[in-house]
C-alpha cells in the first residue's frame, strides 16, 4: 500500500503499522503494562518541528504534540542545545537538597510571566516532574494554608491520576473505576460551555449565573463555604473536550473565593505556556488565581512541572513538601529554553493567528457536513465536536491513515493541540487532510 500525499511532507509508504513498527509493538505488548491505552499503532523514531517519522520511515503531521506537550515542536534546536549543554555539565542536583542556579533561573522566568493581577504579594514556585504532582502539591498547600479540607472541582475536568488529583478528575469513569474511596470532601459542579449561552442573553451575565447559582446551592445545603479549602478548575477543559467557559464564570468564582477565604487553583497543565495565545489561559478572563499548576508545554517534552503560589498563601514550613527530581537541571534547561523560544519566536501570536485561521476553516466545514457539529477553542487549543463518538473515532483513525495525528477528547470530539510553531502551510495541509477524511465518512 502506498498513500504518499504529494506536494507536502506527509509520506505514508507502508501499511500502518509498518513491518518494523509491528515488530516493536509485539515486543512491547509482551512486557508492558496492559493499562497503557495507546491511541495509534505508531512507533515514532524521530521528530522535527510539527513532523514525526516512524521506524518504517513514514512521516506524519503532528497536530496533537504529545497532548499539548511539544510547544516549540519536536526537538527545537534551542531546546536540544540547552539539554545537551546541561547534560555535559551536570545531570542531577536535587532541588530540595541544594541550590541549583538553573532551578532559580527558571523560577525567575516563571514569576516574570505569571499573571499580574490585583494581588501584590508576588509568587513563589515549586518544581515537579509532572502535571499530577503539581496538582497534588497545590492541593496539599491549599489544605495547609486554609486548615480546611473540602475541595470543589468540575465535571469533565481532568487533573491527573494519582490519588489526590484523581479525586478531582471527573472526565471519564474508567479513570476512577476500582480506585475508591478517593479523597473525602471533594465535590464536582457543572462546567458551563459558552456555546450554550442563549443568543439573547449577555454572556458574562449568564456566565456569572452559572457559577453563582451552583455555589449558592451547595453552600446553603451541603457544603459550608468556611470548610472549603479550594476551587480547582482548568481555564479551558482539556480531556473534557476543549470546553471554553463563558465570560463572567471565572470572575464570579474569584469573587466567591475572596468572600469565603477559599483559594482558587487554576490547573494550567494543558492550557499554559502560550497555547491559547497568552502565557496562561486564565488571563483571558483577567482573573488572578492563588495557585497555578503547570506541566506539559513548559519544557517541550522533558519532564517538568510545577506550581506557583502567591507568597502570602505559600505559608507552609520547610520540609512540609519535597521531590527528589522536581526541577532537575536538564528539565530546567529545557523549560528555560522553551520559554525563551515562545517569547522570541512570537509563538503566542502565531498560536492565535493559526488557531483563528483553522477554526474559521472548520466552521466552514461544519456548514458542509452534519458530522461536524461544533468548533470551539482558543489559539491552538481547538475542539471539534462531531455528531457521535463513532464519527470522532473514525475521523481520528482516517486522519492517522492519511498521515495526520489528532486525538479524541470528551464524549465525541477531536482535539487539535499542535506545536505552537505550526505554519500556515502546515495548517493548510492538516486541514485539507482532515476535511477530505471527514467528508469521505459521509
Ligand atoms: C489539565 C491537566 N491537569 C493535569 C494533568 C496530569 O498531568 P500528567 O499526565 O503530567 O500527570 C493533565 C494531563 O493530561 C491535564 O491535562
Amino acid at each position: 500500500m502506498s498513500t504518499t500525499t504529494q506536494a507536502n511532507r506527509i509520506s505514508i509508504t507502508t501499511p500502518l503499522p509498518g513491518p518494523k513498527a509491528a515488530a516493536y509493538i509485539a515486543r512491547d505488548e509482551a512486557v508492558t503494562s496492559r493499562v497503557l491505552g495507546r491511541v495509534f499503532p505508531l512507533v515514532p523514531e524521530s521528530g522535527r518541528g510539527c513532523w514525526i517519522t516512524d521506524v518504517d520511515g513514514n512521516t506524519f503531521l503532528d497536530l496533537f504534540a504529545g497532548i499539548a506537550v511539544c510547544a516549540t515542536g519536536h526537538c527545537h534546536p534551542a531546546v536540544v542545545k540547552a539539554v545537551e549543554e546541561q547534560a555535559r555539565r551536570l545531570i542531577h542536583a536535587g532541588g530540595a537538597d541544594v541550590y541549583s542556579p538553573g532551578y532559580a533561573e527558571l523560577c525567575e522566568q516563571l514569576v516574570a510571566i505569571a499573571p499580574a493581577g490585583s494581588y501584590s504579594d508576588g509568587w513563589e514556585v515549586f518544581l515537579t516532574n509532572s502535571g499530577t504532582e503539581s496538582v497534588e502539591g497545590a492541593l496539599k498547600l491549599a489544605r495547609y494554608f486554609t486548615g480546611r479540607q473540602r475541595v470543589i472541582a468540575f465535571r469533565g475536568g481532568f487533573h491527573g491520576r494519582t490519588a489526590g488529583s484523581l479525586s478531582l478528575t471527573a472526565s471519564k469513569s474508567v479513570q476512577r473505576r476500582g480506585f475508591g474511596p478517593l479523597l473525602a470532601g471533594v465535590e464536582h459542579l457543572a462546567f458551563p460551555n459558552r456555546d450554550d449561552c442563549p443568543a439573547e442573553v449577555d454572556e458574562s451575565v449568564w456566565g456569572r449565573q452559572q457559577a453563582e447559582r451552583q455555589f449558592h446551592a451547595i453552600f446553603e445545603t451541603t457544603t459550608p463555604p468556611e470548610e472549603v479549602a479550594a476551587i480547582v478548575a482548568e481555564p479551558i477543559q482539556g480531556e473534557g473536550g476543549y470546553i471554553v467557559p463563558p465570560a463572567g464564570f471565572f470572575p464570579a468564582i474569584r469573587e466567591l473565593c475572596d468572600r469565603h477565604g477559599i483559594l482558587f487553583i487554576a490547573d494550567e497543565v494543558q492550557t499554559g505556556f502560550g497555547r491559547t495565545g497568552k502565557w496562561f489561559a486564565i488571563e483571558h478572563w483577567d482573573v488572578q488565581p492563588d495557585i497555578i499548576c503547570m506541566a506539559k508545554g513548559i519544557s517541550s517534552g522533558v519532564p517538568v512541572g510545577g506550581f506557583m503560589a502567591r507568597k502570602s498563601v505559600a505559608t507552609w514550613s520547610e520540609g512540609a513538601h519535597g521531590s527528589t527530581w522536581g526541577g532537575t537541571p536538564i528539565g530546567c534547561a529545557a523549560a528555560r529554553a522553551t520559554i525563551r523560544v515562545i517569547e522570541e519566536e512570537g509563538l503566542m501570536e502565531n498560536a492565535m493567528a493559526q488557531g483563528e485561521w483553522l477554526m474559521a476553516r472548520f466552521r466552514e466545514l461544519a456548514q458542509e457536513t452534519p458530522r461536524l457539529v461544533a468548533v470551539r477553542g482558543m489559539g491552538l487549543m481547538i475542539g471539534l465536536e462531531t455528531a457521535d463518538k463513532a464519527t470522532a473515532k473514525a475521523w481520528m483513525q482516517g486522519c492517522f491513515e492519511r498521515g495526520v495525528l489528532t486525538l479524541t477528547a470528551g464524549a465525541k470530539s477531536l482535539r487539535l493541540a499542535p506545536p505552537l510553531i505550526l505554519s500556515r502551510n502546515e495548517a493548510e495541509i492538516g486541514f485539507g487532510v482532515m476535511r477530505d477524511v471527514l467528508l469521505a465518512l459521509d
